[in-house]
């Protein structure tokens, strides 16, 4: 089969990488694609836009299509494809609302009584401050609509709370969703789903902050590891009850056919998991560790959601630990450079894979192009050694002042 993979960042990589190795799989497209893909896969460089990925499948003759990132799916590309009898793995754009209006999402499972944080939403700021200064600090302020998980401040004062209102409001039309601060472990929780059955993904946790210590701005996430063993079986059981199953359920209930991945934020709270965000795809960096634990054929699970016969397939792990250090862009995630010259060194070993994300080549010179960079994933028996390789494997890449945490699996390597 020809697939096409949906997007350009270290995510698409790592579903790249791992569709390839399937032996169903002739031929992988990725588009618009980065530079550092073409290990295995062909680029062609469309844009985004549904209708130019609809004309690049058809005239490409692609069998299979699987979308990485949420704006294409809120969008319409699944629909789209669908129209034309074309295979594509994503939720639909009404199903993939979940993530493209917080507010919806949030309304949903208020409705449905599924656990996630109190909140407001807001289409003035007047009405953002008012209810500030009711509910006070510490809270969380959030864009309601799409922000490349850049949207929102956990403020710890008011000032600060008022100052994310008032920059999200600046933008014309916005929404803003007001939160109740949750405290614990966050987990990345990603699951398939065809809408009748589920299979869990190993979960992940996600460093989403620029700094070490979970200091600094939000980005889009700074590194990754998995297994996340975080949760004892009681929590997981938890998670699945009252979480995963209550939402599938909703879902059903209000007539959404959800098929694709859908990803969720989990809070572990002294009252349980709570919900902090759905995402309606795949999570980057999370895919980055997930994938390259998986010992099934990609190919075969993403058809099995797509033709509905989840149920009939068992997902397999290696039980092996994966670790992802994001070396970004010196600067990121504020103003940062680009055409910063890179070089990877050949023999970074078996156990280690480089995913680009934000890379181009230049007068034959591979250089950086976007924020997140790269994505240096090491695996290993046990979670300690998959974090050293990966930090090893790092300082041997040449990418002058790239922006790293230090501190990758320190959550988890601590207890
Ligand atoms: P979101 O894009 O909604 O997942 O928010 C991005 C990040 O902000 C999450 O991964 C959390 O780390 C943090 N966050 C979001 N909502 C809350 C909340 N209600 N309480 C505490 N932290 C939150
Ligand atoms: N790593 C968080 C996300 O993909 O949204």
């Amino acid at each position: 089969m020809k697939v096409l993979v949906v997007g350009s960042g270290g995510r698409e990589h790592a579903l790249a990488w791992k569709l390839a190795a399937s032996p169903r799989v002739r031929e992988v497209v990725v588009a618009p694609g980065n530079a550092g893909m073409r290990d295995v896969a062909r680029v062609v460089d469309v844009s985004l836009r549904v209708d130019a990925l609809l004309a690049l499948a058809r005239r490409e003759e692609v069998d299979f299509t699987v979308v990485g990132p949420e704006a294409p799916l809120v969008g319409g590309i699944v629909d789209a494809f669908e129209a034309e009898g074309l295979r594509i793995f994503g939720p639909s754009a009404e199903a993939a609302r979940l993530e493209g209006s917080k507010r919806f999402a949030k309304e949903f499972m208020a409705r449905h009584g599924i656990p996630s944080a109190a909140f407001g939403s807001f289409r003035d700021a007047a009405a953002a401050h008012a209810y500030l200064s009711e509910v006070g600090a510490p809270i969380v302020v959030k864009d309601s609509g799409l922000a490349a998980g850049k949207g929102v401040t956990v403020a710890r004062t008011l000032d600060e709370a008022r100052a994310a209102v008032d920059a999200i409001f600046e933008r014309p039309g916005a929404e803003v969703v007001i939160e109740e601060m949750l405290v614990g472990q966050e987990v990345s929780l990603l699951i398939f789903t065809d809408g009748l059955a589920y299979r869990p993904m190993v979960l992940a946790q996600d460093y989403k902050q620029a700094l070490d210590g979970d200091q600094g701005p939000m980005t889009g996430g700074m590194g990754t590891v998995a297994p996340a063993t975080v949760l004892s079986s009681a929590q997981q059981w938890q998670a699945m009850a009252k979480v995963v199953e209550p939402t599938l359920k909703a879902l059903n209930a209000d007539g959404i056919a959800y098929q694709g991945v859908l990803f969720i934020g989990l809070m572990m709270t002294e009252e349980g998991a709570k919900v902090l965000e759905f995402n309606v795809r795949f999570g980057d960096p999370e895919t980055q560790v997930v994938l390259p634990l998986m010992d099934n054929d990609l190919l075969r699970v993403l058809e099995s959601v797509v033709d509905r016969r989840l149920a009939r397939l068992e997902l397999c792990w290696t039980g092996r630990k994966a670790a992802c250090v994001v070396m970004a862009a010196p600067g990121y995630p504020g103003a940062y450079r680009k055409g910063v010259p890179i070089h990877i060194p050949d023999d970074l070993g078996p156990d280690v894979v480089v995913f680009h994300a934000g890379t181009a080549v230049e007068d034959g010179r591979l250089v950086s192009s976007g924020g997140r960079v790269l994505n240096v994933v090491a695996l290993a028996d046990d979670l300690a050694e998959a974090v050293d390789r990966a930090y090893a494997a790092a300082a041997r890449i040449d990418f002058p002042g790239a922006h790293l945490r230090r501190d990758i699996g320190a959550r988890l390597l601590r207890r």
